[in-house]
């Protein structure tokens, strides 16, 4: 086995609170956030009580545009086209609010995008008189190309926003985003890239997407803690845009509306430095890389020994791969719930299982505290629950 720097070594899991006695395949859906930048979250918590007033009047508005200033930075953006959000859901759901919409425009999106991205789509579309078109991504996918021709064929003239998933929640496929982005352009569509997953697992420079809107997750692959996501727009569509919660900074517009939601803790934010930090000191740019090629491995493991095989081309995984479960029999996603329960009880194995198209699918995730023996336990978890 290729071991990556950090896998070898088990004292690499002692920088997260993570439970030694746990595998923990599932870093995809909410992160985990090391000690060291908890740390620093509570030392911001600290230094809000101590003089609330000061904190919040005096010292606040320039803590947080520092704060998105290294972020900004980070991302290769212009820390003025940038704001904190609480996550890519309330970025989402600000974007869809704010947008000048007019009754009988059409929003598209994938028929894979996050359930709560589509339920956000609906809920706009029925109040100000939109439809919704859900593009169909084939799965096993040949090429990727296969995702650009379905999406080209689902536009319409009707078609105003396009939400591009940066990378799948359920496939974990990594969408080819630069080809669509370019036919957003072509069409004169709006694009809202979702890019819940990408800070910290894929190399990411703002400035070089050409994208409307960028959403991401800082609290998932960038260490940063729960509460941390930002979304990015660009000046030609920023105007308007306002937080979910209309507050007292309304008139500044954006970005500087959305650090001001009401009174709220935004530790998480103003902990960004210390993720950012942690994330370089354990590897920075070689991280998405190590990641990669790791999960590559424990994926090519597991298919091995379910005698299956991976549904895409490996490259269009990062961090996280979504493979068949040698189960024969349709399912639903209730019953693939039970079986992340059943795993998780008999076994303290943390991994998702999704029905995609009736069958069962498991989506790995691969991160640095993780060992090949994590992976072993679920391949044979898999098989022992099939003979039963
Ligand atoms: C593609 C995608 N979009 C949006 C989200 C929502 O993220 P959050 O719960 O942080 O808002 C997720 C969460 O996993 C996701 O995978």
């Amino acid at each position: 086995m290729m071991h990556n720097k950090f896998n070898a070594d088990a004292e690499i899991r002692k920088h997260w609170l993570l439970r030694e006695d746990i595998h923990f395949l599932n870093h995809g859906s909410f992160g985990a956030t090391p000690r060291a930048v908890l740390e620093v979250q509570q030392a911001w918590q600290q230094r809000m009580e101590m003089q609330p007033v000061s904190f919040f009047v005096r010292d606040l508005p320039e803590l947080i545009r520092d704060a998105v200033a290294k972020l900004a930075d980070f991302l290769g953006a212009n820390a003025e086209h940038l704001a904190f959000v609480e996550n890519a859901t309330s970025a989402i759901n600000a974007i869809l609010r704010a947008y000048p919409w007019q009754a009988g425009d059409e929003i598209l999106l994938s028929e894979h995008a996050y359930p709560a991205v589509k339920n956000a789509a609906y809920f706009v579309a029925k109040q100000f008189k939109l439809s919704v078109k859900e593009y169909a991504v084939p799965f096993p996918l040949q090429n990727p190309v296969e995702i650009t021709a379905s999406f080209e064929r689902a536009i319409a003239t009707k078609t105003k926003l396009a939400i591009i998933d940066h990378i799948s929640s359920p496939l974990a496929i990594i969408y080819p985003l630069d080809d669509m982005l370019q036919l957003c352009r072509q069409h004169r569509i709006h694009s809202l890239v979702d890019g819940a997953h990408v800070p910290g697992m894929l190399p990411l420079q703002l400035l070089d997407i050409d994208a409307d809107y960028y959403v991401g997750n800082c609290h998932k692959w960038l260490f940063a803690p729960k509460g941390c996501a930002f979304l990015w727009a660009s000046p030609a569509v920023s105007e308007n845009l306002q937080p979910l919660v209309v507050s007292l900074r309304m008139d500044e517009g954006f970005p500087r509306c959305f650090d001001w939601t009401g009174t709220r803790d935004v530790s998480a934010w103003l902990t960004i430095s210390a993720a950012i930090d942690f994330y370089q000191q354990m590897g920075g740019q070689d991280i998405p890389q190590q990641l990669h090629h790791f999960a590559i491995e424990m994926a090519t493991m597991l298919t091995d020994a379910w005698n299956v095989e991976i549904p895409a081309g490996v490259e269009q995984f990062g961090a996280m791969f979504t493979l068949p479960v040698p189960w024969a029999k349709t399912i639903t996603q209730i019953e693939a719930n039970d079986w992340r329960d059943r795993l998780w009880k008999s076994e303290q194995i943390e991994v998702p299982f999704l029905a995609i198209n009736e069958r069962l699918w498991v989506r790995i995730s691969a991160q640095l505290y993780n060992t090949k023996h994590d992976y072993e336990r679920l391949a044979e978890a898999v098989l022992k629950v099939i003979d039963q």
